[in-house]
């Protein structure tokens, strides 16, 4: 068993003016809601669920971006409803959400 059921990457990351970004589309907003989910559900810590930032993912073309392991899924996502229903859908119940799936073609 791994030291954490399922762990979330979110990247953070801000690129010089004009370039496609998480921070620029709000990748702090939705990590803090987040964690203070995760943490008020109870669903935090040893055997159950770790929200991490992350530096850039190489994936900004689909910003912003998170990544769920050990499941390697990929998200996008706009708003805080789309990381309830991550956290509703993949973290409680192990289901992906299909459509917020980041496609394989997108890149940085
Ligand atoms: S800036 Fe987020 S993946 Fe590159």
């Amino acid at each position: 068993m791994s030291y954490y059921q399922r762990h979330l990457f979110f990247c953070l990351n801000e690129r010089a003016e004009g370039e496609a970004c998480c921070t620029r589309h709000g990748a702090q907003e939705a990590f803090d809601h987040c964690k203070a989910r995760v943490k008020a559900e109870g669903l935090a810590g040893v055997g159950a669920v770790r929200v991490n930032k992350a530096g850039c993912l190489d994936r900004c073309a689909g910003a912003p971006v998170l990544v769920v392991y050990p499941e390697a899924t990929w998200y996008t996502y706009v708003d805080a409803s789309d990381i309830d229903e991550i956290i509703d859908r993949h973290l409680k119940q192990g289901e992906v959400v299909e459509r917020l799936r980041l496609p394989d073609s997108v890149g940085r």
